[in-house]
């Protein structure tokens, strides 16, 4: 008898948000067919974790592995059977060392979270925008602040005048840049790969060179490319300074893009209105942080992608690749490790 072909699924977390429910691991099991063993691991890994004892003993032998990010110790056991690892993150830097010298295959979910945090940007456009920020600071003193709107002592503007510059054009960025478009937004951006255009009714597209310009033409600059080793940095204090004044910065990508002390710096100068930051340089936030107490500092604690939908596009995304796989063609969302994402 031969013996079944085998995937890990090590999706187990304490948090609903991110536990892979029963339904999706059946509706894996029957996209694989028969011959598939299907070993789910039952403990959650930690994301600085080298992989739980459970994960690595199950990936010996196993030639596709499922997981939040792809640790160390997993790749170590299954370099010799692995064939393809799948994570259920769209940023891959910390798993990126592990495949270097190995025949494995990455995919990301890159895109699988542009819906709920492109909502989530405009939100937190509005926020700044419509002035809710200081409402809410005025709600809390019982204060009817009728006259510091009819004087415009706080800075309102209607979301359709706003110019928004998308630094990341990718699955996040352009579900954004849609989203502007339809509010009647000037849109702009900046990718890898400028040539690829944006969606429709994109302003201009240029590549990470005009990011400066980007910075210098938009009341809203949101962060929405990967951290590679080119993006480290990139929104540094020239970037910043070139921003209008009264302009809104909002990070849903990785903190390490952003020169946060710089950013205090133009907050604290009153150049920008606000920050709405999602994810920071070290997280969680450090106790004492001046973000944490600043008035025009929205913290988020790297929850912009939370929904319950997560899992229906998550699904979707490793079924087509399971397809591909078994077909033998390329895979979606594979990852390029030069490029970094
Ligand atoms: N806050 C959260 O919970 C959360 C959730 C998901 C993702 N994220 C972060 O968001 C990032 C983007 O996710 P995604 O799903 O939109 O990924 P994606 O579809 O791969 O998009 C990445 C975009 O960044 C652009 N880019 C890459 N390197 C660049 C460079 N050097 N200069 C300018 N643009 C560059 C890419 O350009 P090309 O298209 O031209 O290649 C692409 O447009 C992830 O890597 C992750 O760090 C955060």
């Amino acid at each position: 008898m031969t013996r079944p072909r085998r995937i890990v699924v090590d999706l187990a977390s304490p948090h609903p948000a991110w536990r892979v429910p029963a339904t999706a691991v059946s509706t894996i099991q029957a996209a694989l067919g028969p011959g598939w063993e299907v070993v789910e691991v039952a403990v959650p890994t930690a994301s600085d974790s080298p992989g739980t004892p459970e994960a690595v003993a199950a990936v010996c032998g196993a030639e596709i592995y499922l997981g939040h990010v792809v640790p160390a110790g997993v790749i170590e056991a299954g370099r010799d059977s692995l064939r393809w690892a799948h994570t259920v993150t769209a940023g891959v830097a910390p798993s990126l060392p592990h495949f270097r010298g190995t025949h494995i295959v990455l995919t990301n979910s890159a895109g699988v979270h542009a819906e709920p945090i492109a909502d989530w940007v405009i939100a937190a456009i509005g926020y700044f925008a419509r002035g809710l920020d200081r409402l809410r600071e005025f709600q809390a003193a019982g204060r009817w602040a009728w006259a510091e709107f009819a004087d415009f002592a706080v800075p309102v503007r209607e979301l359709s005048e706003l110019r928004l510059g998308v630094f990341g054009l990718g699955g996040i960025g352009s579900a954004i840049a849609r989203r502007g478009v339809a509010l009647r937004m000037s849109v702009a951006g900046v990718r890898r790969r400028p040539a690829r255009g944006g969606p429709t009714g994109v302003r201009w597209v240029g590549g990470l060179a005009d990011l400066p310009r980007l910075a210098a033409e938009s009341d809203c600059l949101v962060i929405a490319a990967p951290h590679t080793a080119e993006t480290r940095g990139a929104v540094s204090r020239a970037v910043l300074e070139r921003l209008p004044h009264d302009a809104i910065v909002v990070n849903v990508s990785r903190g390490t893009l952003l020169d946060e002390t710089a950013l205090l710096a133009v907050l604290d100068a009153s150049r920008v209105r606000g920050a709405a930051l999602d994810v920071f340089a070290a997280e969680p936030l450090p106790a004492g942080h001046p973000f944490w107490r600043h008035p025009r500092v929205l913290v988020s604690p790297h929850v912009a992608a939370v929904t319950a939908r997560f899992w229906e596009r998550e699904t979707g995304l490793i079924v087509e690749n399971i397809r591909r796989y078994l077909a033998g063609s390329p895979l979606t969302n594979t990852v390029d490790l030069e490029a970094g994402y």
